[in-house]
């Protein structure tokens, strides 16, 4: 029985989130994934500016089509884990064509890309290990980084002297790793990874990049921010999701070597004690890298480019103080938290559905709107967002 101290604990936990802002409340929507949404609260169609559906795809006919294919050729659920009755060729194929994809020997398939960032450190590396991993790292890699027995270095995510300070420090480790983030999700900003590459050379680390917030649309074919930056084949091993630009459903991966690949297949928890991706999300992903290889994705690619260069320039002519970038996350600096939070709410009142993030999500006095723009929002709701962001940013008083 639930001790009565610990429900009232617990109450008062959460009544205090509730009073410091932290509290997570979550909006019902009640249409597909789009561009345009509608909620249940809302009553009115909304413009949708904080999705992860960076190309659109999240509602895609042929996603949808390929998904709908896929269970009544290969049914709705698994039922089991890989190694026991739960690999179809769907499974294969997915990662086959993952592999292809991202110029990698080899992929692996997990539910979730926390769950690959889980667990990719535990059973890999050991105590006479050292993982460096980047101070704005996503959670998923900090709890994977935890589980592991390899001694753990922190650097300012865009200092690369710092890292190598650490990786001196840390030569004599038997093998050295370091993960980052492609992109930091709080900032849009890009990781270094033309300077990061060099310096793992230097120092003969392996170099994994979580590249969620990029994989099939940053870069000339979409591989990513190590395309962007020219050294792709210098990544060891790339971690991703299905569940943001790759038609947005839910799954992770892990792409590289082929050993460490076949060793995570045999050791990594998560992949070994959960169940196996759904059929319909296989075939759904794979329509959606079809979609990206194709003359569309490409279309889609330079329309997001566009309309995020579009948004970034006008909103800085405007006069917000918005980070520097080329990436579609763009956050709309606004100082305090409580400006954050009401004037996203007021935002949305005007028909633009945007996110207001502040302390412990990102430093204290650095609140932000992160708006998110996709290749399939219209330069009508490009323009309509940015009128509104004027409007409330006035009444703010947040505009230089
Ligand atoms: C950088 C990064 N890694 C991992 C994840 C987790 O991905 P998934 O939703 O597939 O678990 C996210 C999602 O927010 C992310 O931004």
């Amino acid at each position: 029985m639930m001790p009565k101290a610990f429900e009232v604990l617990l109450r008062d936990e959460i009544s205090s989130k509730r009073l410091d802002g932290s509290y997570k409340s979550e909006r019902i929507i009640i249409t597909a994934q789009d561009s345009e949404i509608q909620t249940e609260e809302s009553g009115k169609t909304l413009l949708n500016f904080c999705s992860n559906n960076y190309l659109g795809l999240s509602n895609h006919p042929d996603v949808k089509m390929a998904a709908q294919k896929a269970i009544e050729s290969h049914g709705f659920g698994m039922s089991s884990v890989r190694f026991i009755c739960g690999t179809q060729d769907l499974h294969k194929d997915l990662e086959n064509r993952l592999s292809r994809f991202l110029l990698k020997e080899d992929t692996i398939l997990y539910n979730s890309c926390f769950d690959a960032n889980g667990g990719l450190f535990q059973n890999l590396l050991g105590s006479d290990d050292v993982i460096l991993s980047a101070s704005l790292n996503h959670a998923s890699i900090i709890d994977g980084v935890r589980l592991s027995k390899a001694k753990k270095m922190l650097y300012h995510y865009d200092d690369v002297n710092e890292l190598n300070d650490r990786l001196k420090e840390a030569h004599e480790s038997r093998f050295k790793v370091v993960v980052t983030d492609g992109v930091f999700s709080m900032e849009g900003e890009l990781a270094s990874l033309d300077k990061i590459v060099q310096v793992c050379q230097d120092h003969e680390a392996l170099l994994v990049v979580d590249d969620s917030h990029a994989t099939g649309f940053i870069g000339d074919h979409g591989r990513g921010t190590a395309e962007y930056f020219g050294v792709h084949d210098q990544v060891d091993l790339f971690t991703g999701t299905l569940g943001k630009a790759l038609g947005g459903a839910t799954g992770g991966y892990i792409s590289g070597k082929r050993e460490i690949i076949e060793w995570l297949r045999n050791t990594s928890r998560p992949y070994l004690f959960s169940n196996s991706l759904a059929p319909a999300i296989i075939g759904g992903a794979i329509q959606s890298i079809n979609i990206v290889e194709s003359k569309e994705g490409n279309e889609l690619m330079g329309r997001s480019k566009r309309n995020t260069g579009y948004f970034r320039e006008e909103m800085n002519k405007k006069g917000f103080q918005i980070k520097k970038g080329i990436h579609p996350i763009v956050p709309i600096m606004v100082g305090e938290a409580n400006i954050a939070t009401s004037m996203a709410e007021d935002l949305l009142k005007d028909g633009i559905y945007v996110t207001g993030f502040s302390y412990p999500v990102v430093p204290k006095g650095e609140a932000r709107i992160r708006v998110q723009i996709s290749a399939i929002h219209t330069m009508d709701q490009i323009d309509k967002a940015i009128e509104c962001f004027v409007k409330e940013g006035n009444k703010y008083e947040v505009i230089g």
